[in-house]
């Protein structure tokens, strides 16, 4: 077998067989496949694109490139959470001990953000103490005694896809369904979860830009789950604008404890979160029990926010903090963005609002930059608000004022005003399973 037959039979829309996609992915990792090759097999990809089945096989041969995390030891099932990324998007740190406050165990590996879009890890690293490198057994301990951990992508899981990664971000190969839905899969595959909600956002600050190449992506992550013997279940939810209305790490914790406080109950980070903890219950199996119930009495006791606290603890974080911002938060400046002209807001541009954030210093343009925890922005004002020339429509939270005009411009630039109220967007456009796509409404 030779990696030229294998890139020319793709490059005319071939189907790629079990044994030419494990070649490629050892040839790779193992170094006998060039960078060159690997280019251009990927680009084969995206304009040829690949049936369901080489997808599932190359998520396979991606998984078992590495370790496999063999989570068997901590009893029924474990459960795994993910989403493709977005601005805002706290409902990690919300809906992972709301259900573990339940019953479900949820261990769950994530990433840091790049761009416009935020990391979970970033998140629960602005909580002093907090170490989210963890070997597998310390994960597996920690699952065992609380119920949830979040730590840092294992370095040992996927090699190839980290590989691959690398090569798709400098080749203009990332945004192809059947590499970014083989990319996640892999990943989760190795992790070890018996189980795993996505969440598929859709809109300007996604990969996904409309709701039918969400479904798509959902649809492809869900057979490959299946595939593999997971139970795997889809939400495609809007990140049109920002899920939350704080932006920056430290200031997404403390939204994500003011969610779990039950204080966010009519907020769109509410509703994604919960509709996830429901899907983990369910996947977890507690789908016989009444699951609302169940999350409603976690809420109302304050046991989802104290498992959030007790997670927290287990990874070496001083939960104190998150009862004293002042301790937690340090901006220098706050600087408030004004309403230019009055009207109604028809959009928040979630990939403009992520950009600022990031220039603000609350997030990354290389892998290898520092990012400023503290920083970030708090949105006064969401799609559908009414807002008055000279009111205050966000918040920027600065230390360092290098990149401060520009942020402020593209803050008060993401804002869309018009005249008219406009219609609600939807939060959720539905969900994937194995049965199929179910559309809302
Ligand atoms: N996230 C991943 O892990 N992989 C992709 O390809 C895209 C997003
Ligand atoms: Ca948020």
């Amino acid at each position: 077998m030779r990696m030229y037959d294998i890139i020319y039979k793709k490059r005319f829309g071939g189907e790629l067989s079990d044994e030419e996609i494990n070649f490629f992915i050892n040839g790779y990792v193992s170094g006998e496949a060039a960078d060159y090759q690997a280019s251009a097999l990927l680009m084969a990809i995206c304009i040829s694109g690949m049936a369901v089945r080489e997808t599932a096989a190359l998520a396979m041969a991606m998984a078992h490139s590495g370790k496999v995390a063999d989570l068997s030891s901590i009893k029924g099932v474990k459960v795994d959470k993910h989403s493709t990324g977005g601005v805002g998007d706290t409902a990690t740190l919300v809906a992972v001990p709301l259900a573990a406050a339940c019953g479900a165990k949820v261990a769950k590996m994530s990433g840091r953000g790049l761009a416009h879009t935020g990391g979970t890890i970033d998140k629960l690293e602005s909580i002093p103490g907090f170490n989210a490198k963890r070997s597998i057994p310390e994960f597996i301990d920690i699952v065992k005694r609380v119920g949830a951990a979040v730590i840092s992508q294992s370095a040992e899981l996927a090699p190839a896809d980290k590989k691959l990664y690398a090569l798709r971000d400098v080749t203009a190969t990332v945004d192809c369904v059947a590499l970014i839905a083989s990319s996640i899969m892999s990943k989760k595959i190795a992790a070890g979860c018996g189980a795993v909600v996505l969440d598929v956002k859709t809109g300007s600050g996604a990969f996904m830009r409309d709701p039918e190449s969400a479904f798509a992506l959902a649809k492809e992550m869900v057979d490959i789950g299946i595939m593999a013997g997971m139970t795997v279940i889809a939400i495609v939810t809007d990140m049109d604008e920002p899920l939350g209305s704080a932006v920056g790490n430290a200031l997404e914790v403390m939204e994500a404890v003011d969610a779990l406080k039950g204080r966010l109950y009519h907020a769109p980070l509410w509703q994604v979160s919960r509709l996830l903890a429901q899907h983990m219950l369910i996947a977890s199996g507690f789908a016989g029990e009444n699951v609302d119930a169940m999350i409603g009495k976690a809420m109302e006791s304050g046991a989802a926010y104290a498992k959030f606290r007790e997670m927290i603890r287990a990874e070496g974080g001083d939960d104190t903090v998150l009862e004293d911002e002042r301790r937690f938060i340090h901006a220098s400046q706050k600087i408030s963005v004004l309403c230019p002209k009055e009207g109604y807001i028809r959009s928040v541009n979630a990939k403009q609002v992520g950009l600022a954030a990031m220039l603000l210093g609350a997030g990354r343009e290389k892998k290898e930059d520092r990012i400023d925890h503290s920083a970030g922005i708090i949105l006064k004002k969401r799609a559908g608000d009414h807002a008055v020339a000279g009111e205050e429509i966000a918040l920027l939270y600065v230390n360092d004022e290098k990149n401060l005009p520009e942020a402020r411009e593209m803050v008060c630039c993401a804002f869309d005003i018009s005249k008219e109220k406009p219609c609600p967007r939807p939060i959720v456009y539905g969900t994937v399973d194995r049965k199929g796509i179910h559309r809302f409404e």
